[in-house]
């Protein structure tokens, strides 16, 4: 038995809607030792019902990941389970077609047929999918759902007569329509204006919960995964940097990668690092001495070299400095380059050691550009990153 299947047997398919095991993609023809990986050596679950998120930069892989999923790419390396049944292992040549997987896709495009009323978008599945129906029952179904998603009375409109955000909500409506167990979402959102996204957002969302429908979700918008997900993947060129709750990747991220993708973050490099006497980490910085009680998780350290200090601008303590009183440990000193009002707050560019540091404070403080400053940065909410 290979690895690969060990590791796999090893995790529950009985609550696990998708189990990815070393799924490697190169779009080479002749994938040599050096070929180049899309998506390189990536496993994870996505519970049943749950709303779990592929996050990263353009050309990480997260539409690559998608399309093996839905069995639109046969991936070099790996394996893939779907409802406890295997739909592809490259070892074994194995390839479920994607019609045949249970499975629903929304592209980023929508995938709306422009010849079509949007009646028969909508009942496409139906007539044509996995599960086929036929009678009066497959228009009455397409109309209920159509009301559902707030396409009520555009059943016979065609499919171009609606706005971009109608056509997203025929997507789903479609997609829906299909019964999936598992409905992979690529970046359907990226086409609407800000105010209609965030709407949607949420639309989305409690349509997944009331259908009962895992998904599986990419986009590049941090602020999008933090808002709908349960959990979120974080990739980076083709590998995944951490697998968690939006809470925790915020503030537990495991890497400077993470740190910075997700919020803003401000990263100092580390010349060295200790264990602190009474425990987290003593980091050796250009501003001095960081004591830091944040450390990735597993992650035990006596002795490094390099690494960030990493803090969030809402946890960075600001005051006026006070010539008398000497900053204590875990505060330096630093004056104010820039104060921008931002009606609930007011955020600050401060060097200190001349490193640029952002503080995000509540207004009403004299904290002019040139005011000499104290920075407090909480052990508490300050974390050490290996990398
Ligand atoms: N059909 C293809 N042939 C060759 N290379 C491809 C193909 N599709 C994607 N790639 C490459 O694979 C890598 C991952 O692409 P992918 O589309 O998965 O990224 P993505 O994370 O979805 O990015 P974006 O946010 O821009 O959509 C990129 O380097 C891309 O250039
Ligand atoms: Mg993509």
């Amino acid at each position: 038995m290979t690895e690969t299947m060990v590791e796999a047997m090893n995790r529950d398919t009985t609550t696990n809607s998708i189990v990815i095991t070393q799924l490697r993609k190169s779009y080479e023809k002749s994938a040599d030792a050096d070929a180049a990986y899309a998506v390189d050596n990536i496993s994870f679950d996505v519970p049943k019902g749950q709303f779990v998120t592929l996050l990263g930069p353009s050309g990480c892989g997260k539409t690559t990941t998608l399309r093996c999923v839905a069995g639109l790419e046969h991936a070099t390396e790996g394996r893939i389970e779907m409802g406890g049944e295997v739909v592809f292992d490259a070892a074994r040549k194995r390839h479920v077609r994607p019609e045949e997987r249970p499975i629903a896709m929304v592209p980023q495009s929508y995938g709306i047929w422009p010849h079509m009323k949007v009646i028969d978008n909508a009942a496409f599945p139906m007539r044509h999918g996995r599960n086929r129906r036929r009678g009066p029952e497959v228009r009455q179904r397409a109309l209920e759902m159509l009301e559902q998603v707030g396409l009520a009375g555009m059943a016979d409109r065609w499919a171009t007569q609606l706005s971009g955000g109608q056509q997203q909500r025929l997507a789903l409506a479609r997609a829906l329509l299909g019964d999936p167990e598992v409905l992979l979402l690529d970046e359907p959102l990226s086409n609407l204006d800000a105010k209609l996204r965030a709407k949607l957002r949420q639309e989305l969302r409690s349509f997944q919960e009331q259908f009962g429908v895992t998904a599986l979700y990419v986009t590049h918008d941090q602020a999008e995964a933090l808002a709908m997900s349960d959990t979120v993947i974080v990739m980076n060129k083709g590998r995944i940097e951490q697998i968690d709750r939006p809470e925790r990747l915020y503030d537990h991220p495991r890497s400077s990668f993470v740190a910075d993708f997700i919020g803003s973050a401000n990263l100092f490099p580390v010349r060295d690092a200790s264990a602190g006497t009474r425990g987290g980490v003593l980091a050796r910085t250009d501003l001095g001495p960081v004591l830091c009680s944040r450390t990735a998780p597993g992650e035990e350290v006596r002795h490094h070299n390099g690494g960030f200090v990493c803090v969030r601008p809402e946890d960075v303590g600001v005051r006026p400095a006070d010539a008398d009183a000497a900053p204590a440990d875990n505060e330096f000193t630093g004056v104010v380059e820039s104060a921008e009002f931002l009606g609930d707050r007011l955020e600050l560019v401060v060097r200190s050691a001349n490193l640029p540091i952002t503080v995000s404070t509540r207004a009403g403080q004299d904290l002019r550009p040139g005011r000499e400053v104290v920075l407090r940065l909480s052990p508490a909410a300050t974390s050490y990153l290996a990398n």
